[in-house]
């Protein structure tokens, strides 16, 4: 049925200023609660989605210290104001380490061992989501690393999301947003 002339809308959009007022004044401390570490990046714009759905959901984020990276966290900064970053030397050695450290590794992955996304709860405990490269997924040695591995179902003709999306549809899921 169509809206009389004049009606006011069913959904209204929350405007910017409305959705401002409800954000947080500033950007999250390090929680250490929730990290996307995509370890082995290729494309910069990746990395500019992913820190935004860290802030979004309450995540830092772990990058290595490639000379490349910096700038295009900065490019890819759409937020005003910075979520929590780690930067990271040696990634096999900081993911052995966050595991020894207590924290649980979960790789996000197309893999036979994986859970599907729908089965994972969310993280009670410090979890690290390890993405993989854009082209070759997460390397050999780091899949000793995990702890297990999670991955999102896929009906299409694609072999694989984009690591952004994936990332993202993951965070949401191990902060207990969706
Ligand atoms: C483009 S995919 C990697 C390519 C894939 N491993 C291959 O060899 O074709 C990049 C990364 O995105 C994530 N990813 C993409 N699609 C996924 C899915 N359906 N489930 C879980 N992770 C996925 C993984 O972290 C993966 O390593």
């Amino acid at each position: 049925m169509s809206r009389p002339a004049g009606a006011a809308p069913a959904i209204r959009v929350r405007p910017r200023r409305e959705l401002r007022r409800d954000r947080r004044r500033a950007a999250h401390a390090c929680w250490d609660h929730l990290i996307a570490a995509p370890l082995w990046p290729l494309h910069g714009a990746n990395l500019g989605t992913l820190l935004r759905t860290c802030d979004a959901v309450g995540a830092c984020l772990a990058v290595p210290r490639f000379p490349w990276v910096p700038e295009a966290l900065a490019r890819g900064n759409t937020l005003r104001r910075r979520s929590c970053v780690h930067w990271v030397n040696d990634p096999l050695g900081w993911l052995a380490r966050q595991r020894d450290a207590g924290s649980r590794v979960v790789g996000v992955e197309l893999a036979d061992e994986a859970v599907r996304l729908a089965d994972l709860p969310a993280a009670r405990t410090r979890t690290v989501a390890v993405l993989g490269h854009e082209a070759h997924g997460i390397p050999a040695e780091a899949l000793d690393l995990l702890d297990a591995a999670v991955e999102i179902p896929m009906v299409g003709t694609g072999t694989s999301l984009n690591v952004a999306v994936a990332g993202s549809l993951v965070l949401y899921r191990l902060a207990g947003l969706l």
